[in-house]
This record gives C-alpha cells, structure tokens and sequence, in this order.
C-alpha cells in the first residue's frame, strides 16, 4: 500500500501580509488564553479563600445572649468575626441585637425542657462553643426560703446549664476544634453573704457541674465557669439603684469599683476561643479581688 501522501504547509507562498495578520492573531490568542487562565485561578483563589474564611469562622450559641453580661459576651464574639446563636425569652430585645450582630436567635425558655432541642434544631452547622449567661439573684434570709423557690435557682442556675451544655453535644462533636462551655457561677460560693441562701446553693451546684463535666467530656469539650461579683447589668439594677449604695458597694472591692459587663465578657470570649486551649474544669474569679483579699482590717 502506498505511503499517505505528508502535509507539508506551503508558508513559503504566504504573503508577508498574511503571514503578519496570523502572526497577530496568534499573538492575540495567547494574552487572551493567559487572560483566560488568570482570571480562572484568581476565581479558584478566591474561592479556596472562601472556603478557609467559613472553616475558621466560630459559631457559638449564648444563652442568656440579650441579657447584660450575654450582651456584651456576643458583641465580643462579633468583632471577632464569629456566627451567634443568641437565647432569651423577650424575643423584641433578641431581634434588635439579633438584627446588630446579624445572628440567629432562638426565643424559649430555659424552664421548658423543650427550649434545648429547638436550639440543637436551630444550630445546623458545627457548633465551636456555649455560654450559658442565664442566672437569677434572689436575695432573702433563710426564714423566708421556700423549697419551690430554691428549686426555681437550681433549675435556672444550673439544671439549665446542664441541660444547653447536653443538647449541645451532637454539633460540639461535629466541629474541628475542641468545643468550650462556659457556665456562669458566682462570688457568692467562695465568700459567704448574708441572704444569698437560695442563689449560693444553686451557684455552688454550677461549681459542681462545671468540674464534673469537664472531667466527663475531656477531651473533646473544655467546660469552665466565672465567677463574677457585682457587675452592672439589668439583673443587679434593683440593688445598684442608689448611687450611695453603689458606690458604697464598689467601695468593698480592692479595686475600688463594680465589674462592668465588658470585664466579664474578655475572659469568656477567652475560654470559648482556642487561645485557652489548655484550660478546663476551671471556675474562675473576675470580681475586683472581691473573693481572695481582704483590703481592710
Ligand atoms: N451581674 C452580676 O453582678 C452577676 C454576679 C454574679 C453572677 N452573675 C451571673 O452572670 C450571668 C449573667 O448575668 P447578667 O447579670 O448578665 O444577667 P441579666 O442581665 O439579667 O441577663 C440574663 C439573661 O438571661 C435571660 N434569661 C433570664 N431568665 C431566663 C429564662 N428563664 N429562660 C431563658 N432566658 C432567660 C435574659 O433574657 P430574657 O429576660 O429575655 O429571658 C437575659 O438575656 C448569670 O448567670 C448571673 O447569675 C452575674
């Protein structure tokens, strides 16, 4: 069979007109197919970044979110760049913060054992961290305690914590990093004070829950508490009413001053944050040197 007759291209009969315009045109098509490739890769960078920015976002979930403390802790959380899930009863001052931080919120609860699992429901991504900033002060001697009373602190105080933290353990699971909880206990277990029978007991039973479950879901889970003492915030309004009495108050801390929401905020967005990595089954004192030292006599 005879050989296929081979394509030899005849550039010598090409003008040098022409041979300039395929020159060009050649020319051409390689910027645009460089164009072409950089835009891609430029679209690809962009992308990869992001998917970096989603997978270091931190979402967290505050109960309590809309209160004093929660407040501040969420607006903390939000400079951070992180994703909030904020919890309260009083859905128009969720909203309104909700509508700041551009969260989510869910409204409950925490009495109602069903509040948990519609905040499980509700927080569908990876869950890197829990506040539970929901308390009560109920001050009163102990001739006027009433077991239904007390049960009321305990189950707010502490059998809710529980409760957020438990609920909270499928999407803890689910994130890349070891997932904290952060409980919120009192002055008032360390140091004794008249009348805070009833809000001691239930802050003591946060102590107890806070060691417990950090001993039980280490390594996974970092749980820890603060202990705050008196910080100005709706809860402590009545008592902070009288400027005499407020600063007579504040006159009882070594530093000479009443916590601010802000105070407590920086070390809860601490212990939520992986910069406290290594730090679990703590409760931690932020309370003017109100629990360790005596400044007078
Ligand atoms: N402020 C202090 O001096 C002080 C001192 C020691 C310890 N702590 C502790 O610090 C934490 C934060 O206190 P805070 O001063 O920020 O109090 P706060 O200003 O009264 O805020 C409490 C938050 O909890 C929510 N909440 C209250 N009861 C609830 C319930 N039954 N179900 C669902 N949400 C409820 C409130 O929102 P809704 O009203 O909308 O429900 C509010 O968002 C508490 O655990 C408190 O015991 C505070």
């Amino acid at each position: 069979m005879e050989p296929a007759p081979r394509f030899t291209p005849r550039i010598a009969h090409v003008s040098s007109a022409d041979r300039e315009f395929v020159s060009r045109i050649c020319t051409e098509m390689t910027l645009s197919l460089m164009l072409h490739r950089e835009i891609h890769s430029v679209g690809n960078r962009r992308r990869e970044d992001r998917r970096c920015i989603r997978s270091v976002t931190s979402t967290y979930v505050i109960y309590g979110g809309s209160g004093g403390i929660g407040s501040a802790i969420a607006r903390l959380l939000h400079e951070q760049g992180a994703q909030l899930h904020l919890v309260g009863r009083n859905e128009s001052r969720l909203k309104k913060l909700a509508k700041e931080l551009s969260a989510e919120f869910i409204v409950g609860d925490v009495a109602d054992d069903k509040l948990f699992a519609r905040v499980a429901e509700a927080v569908t991504q990876p869950l890197d961290g829990l506040a539970y900033a929901v308390g009560s002060l109920n001050l009163g001697s102990l001739r006027r305690l009433t077991s239904a009373d007390a049960l009321a602190d305990l189950r707010l105080n502490a059998v809710g914590a529980a409760l957020a933290v438990q609920a909270a353990l499928p999407a803890f699971r689910s994130s890349s990093r070891v997932a904290s909880a952060v409980l919120f206990s009192s002055v008032a277990v360390t140091q004794g004070f008249p009348m805070h029978t009833s809000v001691a007991m239930a802050k003591g039973a946060v102590e107890g829950l806070t060691v417990s479950l950090a001993a039980e879901l280490a390594p996974k889970v970092r749980v820890n508490a603060i202990a705050p003492s008196l910080t100005r915030t709706p809860l402590t309004s009545t008592i902070l009413s009288s400027e005499d009495q407020a600063s007579s108050l504040a006159g009882l801390h070594p530093l000479q001053r009443l916590g601010t929401p802000e105070d407590i905020a920086e070390l809860a967005a601490f212990l939520l944050s992986e910069r406290a990595g290594w730090i679990t089954g703590q409760v931690i004192a932020v309370d003017g040197g109100r629990s360790t030292i005596r400044h007078r006599g």
